[in-house]
């Protein structure tokens, strides 16, 4: 990314919050790689947010590495794109005050990610878990992104941020870019393989996902072990067949094959040639990213230098908009 930005701006982030997921991949990385070269990119690894949940400091320093090194494995360039942690650029945590006074407390009590967590976390339901959304949209605001890839569990988060920004522009005219939702409904929710009924999660059974970093042997063994259904009918069916349609999801997407050639060639075939189909694409897939993942953990020079230099560029932008900001709000500035 150049300091004077010509192509539109992308900005996404994933929270090392756990092992990355096969989920977070297609539901987000994978479409990363797809969109680089078309946009000036900002890959946040959003330290802050997995905060708002009790961590071990010791496994969220060694999984803030690990995305990091992955997101350079799956093919993203730390020369072009900015890879960086949010902790490193203080600038998204003081324009997450700013727009704290620009939300209301209605709208953040009905994010349903707010109520799931609440639910999962009852003996900790701290301030931060509510204000979560607005760090969210201070993290794509401050970079005056056009576009956000995500998955569809946070198609709220980023309506809310689309109504923060023009509720702050129409006080403040011509402040914030209005972001766009990137959410392609192929890619759009991978499910639990032990209750696909829900969406695979980090923080869930890990028979439930397939890590990014699972040797081939545990991702056949996790494919084969998928809750499927009786009737034996190899169809696209979400709503009927959950974990049916799941497998032929991942296949689909990762083999590049429709689901429609997909679906009348496995025709009659039992759920045994799925699953396997659905593991060869999966190990095929991750394994060049895991050889290139183990390469960059082993130079943990090259990643702190890589981090550092990307946090600075961050650095640079974030400054832009936060002086703006404060400039228009009256903040006084010598
Ligand atoms: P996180 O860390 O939960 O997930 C990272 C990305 O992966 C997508 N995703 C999925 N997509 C498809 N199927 C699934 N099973 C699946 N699970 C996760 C998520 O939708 C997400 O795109 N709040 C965000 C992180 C964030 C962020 C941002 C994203 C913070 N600031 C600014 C975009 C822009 C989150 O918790 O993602």
């Amino acid at each position: 990314m150049s300091d004077t930005t010509r192509k539109p701006v992308l900005f996404s982030g994933i929270q090392p919050s756990g092992h990355i997921t096969l989920g977070n991949f297609i539901g987000s990385m994978r479409n990363f790689t797809l969109l680089e070269k078309d946009y000036d990119c900002l890959f946040s690894i959003v330290d802050l947010h997995a905060l708002t949940v009790r961590q071990n400091p010791a496994v969220l320093r060694s999984n803030t590495l690990e995305l990091a090194a992955l997101y350079i494995a799956c093919g993203l360039n730390p020369e072009e794109s900015i890879i960086y942690c949010q902790s490193h650029v203080p600038q998204h945590a003081e324009l997450a005050w700013i727009l704290n006074c620009f939300t209301y407390m209605g709208e953040l009590g009905r994010m349903t990610q707010f109520k799931d967590k609440s639910r999962k976390h009852s003996d900790n339901i701290n301030a931060g878990l509510f204000t979560y959304p607005v760090l969210m949209a201070a993290d794509i605001l401050l970079y005056q992104a056009n576009l956000v890839p995500v998955g569809a569990d946070q198609k709220q988060h980023l309506e809310i941020t689309r109504d923060i920004a023009q509720r702050f522009n129409a006080l403040h005219p011509g402040v914030f870019v209005v972001p766009e939702p990137h959410i392609p409904k192929e890619t759009a929710k991978i499910m639990s393989l032990t209750e696909p009924e829900k969406k695979m999660s980090k923080s869930d059974p890990e028979d439930s996902l397939v890590s990014m970093l699972d040797k081939p042997e545990v991702v056949r063994r996790k494919l084969r072990r998928a809750v499927t259904d009786s009737d034996g009918e190899i169809r696209f069916d979400p709503e009927n067949k959950p974990g049916v349609s799941n497998l032929l999801a991942i296949l689909s997407v990762l083999s590049g094959e429709s689901m429609d050639a997909l679906t009348t060639r496995l025709s009659g075939q039992g759920y045994g040639k799925l699953k396997e189909e659905t593991a060869e694409v999966v190990v095929a897939t991750l394994e060049p990213i895991q050889a290139r993942y183990q390469a960059l953990m082993a130079d943990k020079a090259y990643m702190a230098d890589t981090l550092k230099r990307n946090a600075e560029r961050a650095q640079y932008l974030a400054l832009r908009t936060l002086r703006k900001v404060y400039k228009k709000l009256g903040l006084y500035q010598p």
